[in-house]
């Protein structure tokens, strides 16, 4: 018999195919999140889970998964998944790291243009008859040329954004990240310590991964210590910011702006204290959504559970 695996939102029929070769395949067929009762009730017989960052794979769910082997997530981030329960029970995790790098640093290197430079109020300004004349200083942002741009976390991600970024003539790149990066010398960046990194970033990015460790990290104290003219961007997880905090910058003015593709919670509520700043731009967790990367994602995904199933090397196994 076909091992058996449950899918948690409608997929492209590339993807699927490569599952249902080799397995009995049942998927949540909305392009909405499953509800918990819904996958509660499906994945107790699984052998295989294809899930998204969405889904809590957490004790609850691993206590009902009795047959489970794998669980693939069409992810980068596996904070979604409860590691530690994980491993006791010997499940293979599967993920997507090296497939989403380059668009999400595309998307991050956009959004701190977007937010820099102001280009969604601008936008918004010229759409809603608020552009008059061409004027010396309305609409002025601030520059990437000559400035410091320093990165929370460097690893893939933020290594492909300093990358890009270096070609805007930025002055110097720093970095904070627990192991220094053999990559850091060619790009030419200098790891730095937290204090510094908050103390010298003209624009401040974070790309870390999100655990205990980085949780609430960008706190009103670290606001403080940030540069006046700051911008702050996160495409990592909302979580790496105490988000009340980074109201209470903006609206101090602690810093010039920000620039979010990652909230607390998520969809982020539409009466939120942050949709309220001009200077702070809001995205809706798109940071992979490049059409060939989120095929390439999905397929990947697919690929991890069926040669997990078949006692074969993952292509892209979690190693914990
Ligand atoms: C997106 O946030 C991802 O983890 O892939
Ligand atoms: C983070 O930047 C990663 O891609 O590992």
């Amino acid at each position: 018999v076909k091992p058996k695996v449950y899918v948690t939102r409608k997929m492209n029929e590339e993807a699927m195919a490569i599952l249902e070769k080799d397995c009995d395949v049942i998927s949540w067929s909305g392009t909405d999140p499953v509800p918990r009762a819904e996958l509660l009730k499906n994945i107790e017989q699984v052998d295989g889970l294809y899930c998204v960052l969405t889904d809590k794979i957490d004790k609850n769910v691993l206590d009902v998964a009795k047959n489970l082997k794998v669980i693939s997530t069409m992810s980068v981030g596996y904070d979604h998944l409860d590691i530690n329960e994980i491993k006791k029970r010997g499940i293979k995790v599967g993920y997507t790291p090296e497939t989403l790098t380059d668009a999400t640093a595309e998307l991050t290197v956009g959004l701190l243009l977007a937010t820099c430079r102001r280009l969604i109020e601008a936008n918004a300004a010229a759409k809603g008859g608020k552009w008059q004349t061409w004027s010396p200083f309305w609409m002025c942002g601030t520059s990437l040329k000559n400035a410091t741009v320093g990165f929370f976390g460097f690893g893939r991600i933020g290594q492909e954004i300093a990358r890009r970024l270096k070609t805007f003539k930025t002055k110097e790149i720093l970095y904070t990240s627990r192991n220094a990066k053999p990559e850091a010398a060619e790009i030419g960046a200098l790891k730095v310590d937290f204090e510094n990194l908050l103390a010298k970033s003209d624009f401040l990015i974070v790309c870390c991964s999100f655990n205990e460790s980085t949780r609430g990290k960008f706190n009103l104290d670290a606001f403080k210590k940030m540069k006046k003219n700051a911008v702050f961007i996160n495409s990592s997880r909302g979580g790496v910011v105490n988000q009340d905090d980074l109201v209470i910058a903006l609206k101090d003015k602690l810093i010039w702006g920000a620039g979010l593709d990652v909230t607390t919670p998520e969809p982020l509520p539409i009466d939120h204290a942050l949709f309220k700043f001009e200077n702070c731009v809001i995205l809706p967790h798109i940071g992979s959504a490049a059409i060939d990367c989120r095929m390439e994602m999905a397929a990947l995904t697919a690929e991890n559970i069926v040669t997990a199933l078949r006692g074969e090397p993952m292509p892209s196994e979690l190693k914990f």
